[in-house]
């Protein structure tokens, strides 16, 4: 069993960021500028804002952060939107999801900026990532191709599974996979909520890309010999033993999985870090662009 090192990994891109920022700065260029909206008062979605500023710091980025509370009308919101779009100094921006309830999500990404656009979901960059047009690809799926491509897994020809249809991760990450391209070429099934049998699909399957935040549901028993398996899943469990009172869990069960398996990522250090991590070259990019 080969552990995928996702906090390493991370690491070293960010360290790649970080020589790009001090040859830009040699160059006398701008130092880039990522800007992050968060709504509302969600523990989780605090904590990855958070932990998205403090890797700015690291590598040398300017942040911002707007913080509303999640009484704001979704025009209030469309409208610092627009503010953002129009500031010439910001490069990219994320409103962090998910949203409450009355604002509509969909309508909301809408408004942000193609060219700002760094978590890649405005239909624009949606749609040229499907059609395989150079664009800014969703944090979390370029995250798992990133980790994929550093641990020379061959993904030509295998089976991937992916279990979960979501519009963040399941849905894109099937796409990538299927393309012609070098880190493509997979025969990709996606699994979700109303798919039957899918031990078996998970037996048949020599990659498994679990994204349904159900905790531990993979075990030893489902999976193939030799297997690589990427987990998304991160879900808070209770846990009285810990200082917080919860432990982050993934979609695996690793101890009964471990010996099985060719190559796993870990929760937490494995796709969580590398989230991050592609959100800043995703920035670099925007920014580079406007240069
Ligand atoms: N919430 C969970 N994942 C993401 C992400 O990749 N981007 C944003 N904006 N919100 C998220």
């Amino acid at each position: 069993m080969k552990l995928i090192d996702g906090k390493d990994i991370s690491g070293k891109v960010l360290d790649e960021i970080k020589l790009s920022i001090d040859e830009r700065l040699k160059n006398n260029l701008k130092v880039p500028h990522l800007a992050a909206i968060l709504v509302g008062d969600d523990g989780a979605s605090k904590t990855y804002v958070n932990s998205k500023i403090k890797a700015c710091e690291r590598v040398g980025f300017k942040s911002s952060l707007f913080k509303f509370d999640d009484s704001i009308s979704e025009n209030e919101l469309i409208s610092q939107i627009q503010d953002i779009n129009e500031d010439n100094d910001i490069d990219g921006f994320i409103v962090q999801l998910p949203l409450p309830k009355h604002i509509n999500q969909e309508k909301i990404l809408n408004k942000v900026s193609p060219d700002k656009d760094v978590d890649g979901f405005h239909p624009n960059n949606y749609g040229k990532m499907t059609l395989g047009i150079d664009t800014f690809l969703p944090a979390t799926p370029a995250g798992i191709i990133e980790l994929i491509e550093r641990s020379e897994i061959q993904t030509e020809g295998k089976k991937c599974l992916v279990i979960g249809r979501s519009q963040i991760v399941g849905r894109p990450i099937s796409i990538l996979l299927s393309q012609n391209n070098s880190f493509g070429n997979s025969t990709v099934t996606v699994a979700h909520s109303r798919s039957k049998d899918l031990k078996k699909l998970c037996l048949e399957s020599d990659i498994i890309i679990s994204a349904i935040g159900i905790p531990e549901f993979i075990k030893g028993d489902m999976i193939k010999e030799g297997s690589s398996i990427i987990d998304v899943g991160i879900t808070r469990v209770k846990d009285i033993s810990s200082p917080k009172g919860y432990r982050i869990t993934g979609d695996v069960d690793f101890k009964s999985v471990s010996s099985k398996v060719g190559y796993i990522t870990p929760v937490p250090g494995g796709v969580g870090p590398m989230t991050i991590s592609m959100l800043l070259k995703n920035t670099l990019k925007a920014c580079e662009l406007s240069d």
